[in-house]
């Protein structure tokens, strides 16, 4: 039998995870928390990551502002970096929010953050866990920005295991793959690419959208968000 290629052995795939990992408890936490602030320590690159990545969690809120019903809704928000998005949810009323990253340098950042703009720690739940140990239903599952840390095939395993948690909303962001992105790869200028530390994957949306409908969930809402160096398809998707 042919040997399986390094990349793809649980071996290979548990020590990208603590590179990963790694990385967003030390010089990535830092660079992360200055972008995802208003910090005017970031050099022009960092600041157009800022802008494409408000970008993103603006055209969320207001997608679930329109569908309604926030204070009658829970929310997982995986891999939730600082609290970018879960704060600005709970201060909009969301029930309740399960909000989870990692890297513990990050979650402990976001629960400060939200204690400071005083949210109660009863809406708004702060813990440190990968996206594989997840589990849980939700109303409403979402995760930005977090798989260009995963290959393609993993990244759709990924989608069905948070559909799996969703009950009626599911909303992922990722970098697309697009032949001119894999140009710019090629040369080293990637989007929000976490740093020249860590592996940066873009993905194809249709294997994306195929993993949602095999877990029945179909495309309700898309955009794409943009800065010269931010570049993040956002998906959402609806159950039915
Ligand atoms: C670019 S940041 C995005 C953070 C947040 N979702 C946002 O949009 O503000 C990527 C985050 O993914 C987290 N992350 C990376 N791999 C992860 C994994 N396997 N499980 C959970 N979180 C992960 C990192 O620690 C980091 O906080």
């Amino acid at each position: 039998m042919a040997a399986k290629p390094l990349l793809d052995s649980p071996e290979a795939k548990a020590a990208e995870k603590d590179e990963v990992k790694g990385y967003f408890e030390t010089t990535g936490f830092e660079r992360w928390n200055r972008i995802y602030s208003e910090s005017n320590e970031v050099n022009k690159v960092q600041r157009n990551i800022r802008i494409g990545h408000q970008k993103t969690v603006d055209n969320v809120l207001a997608w679930l502002q329109e569908q309604g019903n926030l204070a009658e809704r829970s929310f997982c928000d995986a891999g939730c970096g600082v609290g970018s998005l879960a704060i600005p949810l709970a201060q909009l009323g969301a029930g309740s929010i399960a909000a989870s990253d990692l890297s513990e340098a990050m979650v402990t950042e976001a629960r400060r953050r939200a204690d400071e703009a005083g949210i109660s720690r009863e809406q708004l739940q702060f813990s440190a866990s990968d996206l594989e140990s997840l589990d849980g239903r939700y109303d409403t599952v979402i995760c930005l920005d977090v798989f260009i840390h995963y290959p393609q095939a993993p990244a759709e395993e990924m989608v069905r295991h948070l559909a799996g948690m969703a009950e009626q909303h599911l909303i992922v962001s990722f970098a697309p793959y697009t032949p001119l992105l894999a140009l710019l790869k090629g040369i080293g200028q990637l989007f929000p690419g976490p740093s020249k530390t860590t592996r940066a994957y873009t993905l194809r949306e249709a294997g994306i959208v195929a993993a949602a409908a095999e877990a029945g969930f179909r495309p309700a809402r898309r955009s794409l968000n943009q800065a010269p160096f931010y570049f993040s398809r956002l998906l959402a998707f609806e159950r039915g």
